[in-house]
């Protein structure tokens, strides 16, 4: 039977330039590159330079995905763009984003679901793309976490940074079974009793201000590892795929204990598992898309390498997506 699948043609990501070591922040906040590094395993974030904003960041990694699956941005007829730090509380920054690709057709709006934010927008440009609604998608994870952070808080300054990636999603025909390219299943889930464990104590309607990250680091911690294995195992159980049908595992990149857990739970081979955690720090729902870009670019992942995605944030929020690269 033929089917419309979002194959994934394209990848880009972009970081600033400046880079702020764990070394750097403790000159900042009573912290240590010892205690950072083996209580996330992060070594080192990049940071927005002043006046660079997040759309700055999610239209260069536009650009490069563009270039790489090499399409023209006119092509493009739908772009999400998952944030949780737009440049303004609206217009959406994937407006902005389209307006810096000279593009004034189809349809651009955010996604917000924090550090799933790219798992929720590459599924709804997923579904967008099954109903034929959409041809070319832009899926942008663009973020300036570092903007909300309170850098007299160490249990949070440390471990956020700045960054974007995107990809490009085209709908092409597939036989619907799992030897397609594209995506294979999508799997979301949210639940808001947990809404006050990571959250930014500001916004437009309570306290008109942008506010600061807020985190209760070891609750979210406990509920991570249960809530990625439950949506994993349900992309398993739709697709009669299983751990060691993947080429590779792209989890979100927000603690390297976090994703070691996971995969080590799921019996997912460590030697699968794409982290870029160490360089990037946790670039919320940028963090995929630019995990997902190194190992393309490197080579790692090849065309009709199946690869699993999962990414667990604030809300709670968290989902997967299995796909045929
Ligand atoms: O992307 C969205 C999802 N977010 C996450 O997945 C984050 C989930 N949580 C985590 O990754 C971890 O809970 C953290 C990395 C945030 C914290 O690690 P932990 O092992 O849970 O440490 P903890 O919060 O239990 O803190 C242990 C100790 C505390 O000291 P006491 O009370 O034992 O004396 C903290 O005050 O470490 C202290 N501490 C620090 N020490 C040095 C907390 N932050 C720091 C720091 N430097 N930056």
């Amino acid at each position: 039977m033929s089917v419309t699948r979002s194959v994934l043609v394209g990848s880009g990501s972009y970081l600033p330039e400046k880079i702020v070591t764990n070394e750097d922040l403790t000159k900042i906040v009573d912290t240590s590159d010892e205690w950072i590094r083996q209580r996330t395993g992060i070594s080192q974030r990049h940071v927005a330079a002043d006046g660079e904003f997040t759309s700055h960041l999610g239209y260069k990694a536009a650009v490069d995905a563009l270039q790489n699956a090499g399409l023209d941005a006119q092509d493009i007829d739908l772009i999400i763009c998952a944030t949780a730090t737009p440049d303004n509380t609206f217009p959406a920054t994937a407006v902005a984003i389209q307006n810096m690709l000279g593009i004034h057709h189809g349809a651009a709006f955010d996604m917000q679901a924090v550090c799933s934010g790219f798992i929720f927008a590459l599924t709804t440009a997923d579904m967008y793309i099954r109903c034929g609604k959409a041809k070319n998608a832009l899926v942008i994870g663009a973020e300036t976490f570092t903007r909300i952070l309170d850098f007299k808080d160490r249990t949070t300054c440390v471990l956020f940074g700045d960054g974007a990636g995107a990809v490009v999603v085209q709908a092409q025909e597939g036989e619907g079974d799992t030897s397609d390219r594209g995506i294979l299943t999508t799997h979301l889930r949210s639940d808001g009793q947990h809404k006050d464990k990571l959250y930014v104590d500001g916004g437009p309607s309570t306290t008109q201000t942008a506010g600061h990250l807020r985190m209760e680091g070891k609750e979210v911690f406990k509920h991570a590892v249960g809530m990625i294995s439950d949506v994993i195992t349900d992309a398993f159980d739709a697709t009669g795929l299983s751990a060691e049908d993947l080429d590779w595992f792209v989890p979100h990149q927000a603690n390297q204990r976090i994703i070691d857990s996971s995969a080590k739970k799921l019996h997912i081979a460590p030697e699968k598992i794409v982290s870029t955690v160490s360089m990037h720090g946790n670039t919320s729902a940028a963090s995929i898309p630019l995990a997902l870009n190194v190992a393309v670019k490197d080579g790692r992942i090849k065309r009709g390498d199946i690869v699993l995605l999962e990414a667990m944030g604030g809300g709670f929020t968290w989902g997967s997506i299995l796909l045929r690269w």
